[in-house]
């Protein structure tokens, strides 16, 4: 017995330090937050219904609704402002005016108008209006529709581009209209480090996942959203939930619900198409890629991207931000390698570029990378190991709005070498650049009611401060 005993001990002793050898090996990667969310009713992946306060609803049959705002231009002295009329065209005329003039000097804006048909869905009167030449680090108000059901919203102007002006961004990515996103978009809204503009990572309404597509959900995710996007620019990215290519419902073109809503200043940035494109804010250059439109060699948005990514001027924009949806370093199974094709085909510029950070969404978690490459491989070499590179940028997934889908919790283990920091729970972002070398990044996390950071980090730019290796 005693014999067994001992063997017994001394199995157990081999594999204990078996096992701690291995895991000094092999589990080099970051922290896996072995925080779990508790179920709690009113905290849940289930959609809000159609007719829940959070889709508000203006009195007046035919009042402006879903009003959202986005960048004009490409500097930031213009913004686009969009809404829908239900029942009727109504005025296209926005009224504005800056506080710097007391009021006193109302300009307006007209707005083209359009609709379309999805199915058996036919929308509401889409209006959208350009504002330009608007100055600098300036609040405006602007109204829309006419006498008593005329409603007034105002938003503030960014910075002139400079190296060292202060700006802060929010960062939100497949939202949906849960009690969930709910929850995530008032945490945003609270934060008292609000952030100046949303930069938006895709996947909006999820209405695609409704039987037909059933565009309602896009109206009331346009209600949903407008007590934030109504005051502040949201940058917006396409991902996979706007395609709504349904040919055996005779929708045989991508993007129609998503192309007619969310306009973006895409030919200010010479751009052709409004799915990629770029935009200057404060002390950020912003290059926004479409995953889902064609993007390999010889495609217009590759020879855009290539040269889009040599006018950045680090001395006037120091800091440059890549915004797309899939993650291209991702350890949860959920989307696993699928930004694999975009990554062989621009990491290489990223890190050329010295690109400082990429958002992406997708999944429906968070995770941040170390500043990683992987940018050897040649097909003979057999170099296809990702490995730290401080001329890359660091890779952030924000895919955590708190759509219907749930959350993306299944990671891979050992946590690889890239990933540094994730966790499956729903929350947003916030990036709070300083100057040209320092922004503070944090994540918060939705803890049912509670918003608590979960992962932060001060992030040094990779043209001012490139042999910075904290981060
Ligand atoms: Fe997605
Ligand atoms: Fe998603």
């Amino acid at each position: 017995m005693m014999g067994v005993l001992g063997s017994s001990s001394s199995s157990l002793a081999i594999t204990v330090v078996l096992g701690l050898i291995l895991n000094a090996v092999v589990c080099y990667g970051g922290t896996s937050s072995n925080y779990s969310r508790t179920a709690f009713p009113t905290y849940n992946n289930t959609d809000m219904p159609v007719d829940s306060e959070a889709f508000y609803v203006p009195p007046g049959i035919n009042s402006p609704q879903q009003v959202h705002i986005t960048q004009g231009d490409h500097v930031g002295t213009a913004i686009i402002v969009s809404w829908i009329t239900p029942t009727a065209p109504g005025s296209n005329i926005v009224l504005y005016w800056s506080t710097q003039e007391n009021g006193t000097k109302i300009q307006l804006a007209e707005a083209t108008i359009g609709a379309y048909r999805y199915y058996n869905y036919t929308s509401g009167f889409i209006h959208h209006a350009n504002i330009s030449n608007l100055q600098f680090n300036t609040k405006y108000y602007y109204q829309l529709g006419e006498g008593q059901y005329a409603r007034t919203f105002w938003f503030v102007t960014p910075p002139a581009p400079g190296p060292d002006v202060p700006y802060t961004f929010g960062l939100i990515g497949d939202l949906g209209q849960t009690y969930n996103s709910n929850g995530a978009l008032a945490h945003f809204q609270l934060d008292p480090l609000n952030g100046q503009t949303v930069l938006y990572l895709g996947d909006l309404s999820y209405a695609d996942n409704y039987p037909f597509h059933d565009n309602v959900r896009w109206d009331t995710w346009g209600r949903f959203v407008e007590r934030s996007a109504a005051y502040q620019p949201w940058i917006w990215t396409v991902g996979n939930h706007e395609v709504d290519w349904a040919p055996e419902l005779g929708e045989p073109v991508p993007f129609v619900p998503y192309s007619h809503r969310y306009h973006t200043p895409y030919e200010a940035a010479g751009s052709t198409a409004p799915f990629w494109y770029s935009i200057k804010r404060g002390p950020a250059y912003i290059i926004v890629m479409a995953a889902y439109s064609a993007f390999g060699y010889s495609t217009p948005q590759y020879s855009w991207f290539n040269q889009e990514v040599l006018k950045v001027n680090r001395t006037e924009t120091p800091w440059l931000i890549v915004l797309m949806h899939p993650p291209w370093y991702n350890s949860y199974h959920s989307h696993y390698m699928e930004g694999e094709t975009m990554r062989g085909v621009y990491e290489t510029t990223f890190v050329q570029n010295k690109v400082d950070i990429v958002f992406a969404g997708h999944v429906h978690a968070y995770e941040r990378s170390i500043r990683v490459s992987n940018i050897l491989y040649n097909i003979t070499n057999g170099l296809c190991t990702p490995m730290k590179n401080l001329s890359a940028p660091v890779y952030f997934t924000i895919g955590d709005g708190g759509n219907e889908e749930g959350l993306s919790n299944a990671m891979y283990f050992p946590q690889p070498y890239y990933s540094a920091s994730r966790e499956a729970s729903f929350g947003h972002g916030i990036l709070d650049i300083k100057n040209r070398t320092h922004a503070y990044f944090a994540w918060h996390r939705n803890e049912d009611g509670y918003d608590v950071i979960s992962d932060s980090l001060w992030l040094t730019n990779r043209y001012w401060y490139p042999t910075d290796d904290s981060n």
